[in-house]
Formats: C-alpha cells, sequence, structure tokens
C-alpha cells in the first residue's frame, strides 16, 4: 500500500495491532532514517467507548509502569491527537502491552504510539492513510523524547528501511535492503534516557563533520538502491552524534570493533542506545553476534539478543 492510500473500513468496536520495534538513526541518518524490528514489539487494543476523548485501562508487560494519563502517555497522546483532528463521534479505551522494554533504544515509544493509531484507525468510519497516521503518532513520540523526530515512528509503521524528510509535511521513502543483508541487535539490560542522551548533544557540527556525515548518508542511500555492499561499509559511520554519545554505553568501542572484525558492513547505537546493532551478511551474522555477546559480556550485562532480516513488515491489525 503506498503511503497515501486508505485502507477500508472495517466496522470494528475493537481491534488490536502489533508495532515493531526499530532502529534509528541507523548510524548516518540522525532523526531521519531507520528500520523496523520485527522480532519483539507492542501489541495494542484500542476499543470504542461512547464518552469522547481517550483512556487507558492498562499497561502490562516488560514496561508496566508507564503512566495512565493520556496526556502522558506516548499512545494516549497520539490518540488525543487523531480525536482532536477526527473527532469521530466516539471515544478510544485502550490496553497496551508492552514487549519493548523501557529506555533500550528500541524504539519502544514510538511502537505503542503507532499500534495506538492503527488499531484507533480501524475503527474509523473513514480510515486514513498511513502518512495522517504517521503525524498522529509523532505527537505521542514527543511526550516521550521532547523532540518530534520520525526515526522509529516511520519503520514502526510502513516496515523495512526508512527515509522519512519533513516534519509538518512528512515524505517518506522505502530503502531497498541489498539481499543477504541481516540486522544483529543487542540490548544490553541497562536504561537509557532518550532524553538524556539527546540533551548531551551539541548543538553545533564542524564544518568537515558536516561534509563527512552528508556523504555517508549519501553514500549509504545510494549503495542501498545499487546493491554496493562495499560503498554501503564504506559510509556506514556517524561521525556527528556516535562520538558523543559512545561513553554511555559501556564497553561501546570493543563491541563495535568485535564486529567490524568479524565482518559487519557497519556497527553503531541503536536510536539513543544502549542497544547495539550492526549488518552483517548472512554468512557472517552468526560470528558478529558471538563477538559483540563476548565484548558486551566483559563488562557482566546481561543481554538479549537477535538476527533479523532488516527487510521486515511494519504495524498491522491482529486477531485476538
Ligand atoms: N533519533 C533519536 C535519537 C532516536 O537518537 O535521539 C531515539 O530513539
Amino acid at each position: 500500500m503506498s503511503p497515501d492510500s486508505r485502507p477500508a473500513a472495517t466496522g470494528l468496536h475493537r481491534a488490536t495491532a502489533f508495532a515493531p520495534a526499530s532502529v534509528g538513526n541507523v548510524a548516518i541518518g540522525f532523526d531521519i532514517l531507520g528500520f523496523a524490528v520485527d522480532a519483539l514489539g507492542d501489541r495494542v487494543t484500542v476499543s470504542r467507548r461512547a464518552e469522547p476523548g481517550v483512556g487507558i485501562t492498562a499497561v502490562r508487560g516488560v514496561a508496566g509502569d508507564l503512566p495512565l494519563d493520556p496526556e502522558r502517555n506516548t499512545a494516549g497522546r497520539a490518540l488525543l491527537a487523531m480525536q482532536e483532528a477526527l473527532n469521530p463521534g466516539f471515544g478510544f479505551q485502550m490496553e497496551i502491552d508492552k514487549g519493548i522494554p523501557l529506555g533500550s533504544g528500541l524504539g519502544g515509544s514510538a511502537a505503542s504510539a503507532v499500534g495506538a493509531v492503527v488499531a484507533a484507525n480501524a475503527l474509523l468510519p473513514e480510515p486514513v492513510s498511513k502518512l495522517e497516521l504517521l503525524k498522529f503518532a509523532m505527537q505521542g513520540e514527543k511526550v516521550a523524547s521532547g523532540s518530534l523526530h520520525v526515526d522509529n515512528i516511520a519503520p514502526s509503521l510502513f516496515g523495512g528501511l526508512v527515509l522519512t524528510v519533513g516534519i509538518d509535511h512528512p515524505r517518506v521513502k522505502q530503502i531497498p535492503v541489498p539481499p543477504g543483508v541481516r540486522a544483529v541487535i543487542v540490548h544490553p539490560h541497562m536504561f537509557l534516557s532518550t532524553k538524556q542522551a539527546r540533551a548531551i548533544l551539541k548543538r553545533t557540527v564542524e564544518l568537515s563533520d558536516f561534509v563527512w556525515q552528508t556523504a555517508n548518508l549519501a553514500g549509504f542511500i545510494s549503495g542501498c538502491y545499487t546493491n554496493d555492499l562495499d560503498m554501503i561499509r564504506a559510509s556506514f559511520q556517524d561521525v556527528v552524534i556516535e562520538p558523543q554519545r559512545q561513553a554511555l554505553i559501556p564497553g561501546f568501542h570493543d563491541v563495535r570493533r568485535a564486529a567490524m572484525d568479524a565482518g559487519a558492513l557497519g556497527c553503531s547505537i541503536s536510536g539513543a542506545g544502549p542497544t547495539m546493532f550492526a549488518w552483517a551478511l548472512a554468512g557472517h551474522a552468526d560470528a558478529v553476534l558471538e563477538t559483540m555477546r563476548r565484548e558486551f559480556g566483559r563488562h557482566s550485562i546481561a543481554l538479549d539478543e537477535w538476527i533479523v532480516d532488516a527487510q521486515s513488515v511494519g504495524a498491522y491489525l491482529i486477531d485476538k
């Protein structure tokens, strides 16, 4: 389905959606590039209620102590934005099952917001396009991180590797990933606040770093379109954000170096961290994971790990 096309009306009174986790930034696309990770995600159930507005009945799962006040909850804020814009004539009551750990850098706040708008859309007499849903979900992301970034929302909603250009009138492009590329994801069990990891960033960028980073983003995207793995490997490096954040992640340097030595195409921080990810061809993915696990292990941190296809699906409705 293209970003602008609308799904058919379902007439449902209750719907559940699964929204996948995501890796934001992908090293060189700070706030604008991300890919979906459907090995884990959040499930959101939305029901119609007579009273307008939004209510949250429960938040369960791996991050169960999130606020039930819809103004302070990412999924609640996204549905409030939807209500305000569409005024459907009924309210939304929501339950959230969190499958993505809080403060992991895997787009948990984005997934809840995306799951909420996808489920709520199925209740509307006239469902709106995914591009409209993106704007509502962005309002939710703002509650969590204090800024309107789209690099987790867009891949969680659309699936695959996604570039988003613009905030007020976002344009979304799903970028092809060369065949055989796997994403290796390693999540150390520690909490890192996205707000905090954004607050430490300098407001200015050196001209030489700007040139380097711009070249890397262009090289990476063109490498994806032309299956040029050498170009992807050469450009898969964040020279602006990663140097400022790496100290927040114990073992960052060793994990990255070991992944690259094991044949990764690139290795960096997933979103604001502390999760790290690498891209590797299928034949190298196990070895890359093994070395990342070993290096994180030197810091006695418990881990979750996944090897996934970098080209996965976005949020979808599920039968419950
Ligand atoms: N692009 C955002 C950041 C992602 O790096 O701060 C947060 O998950």
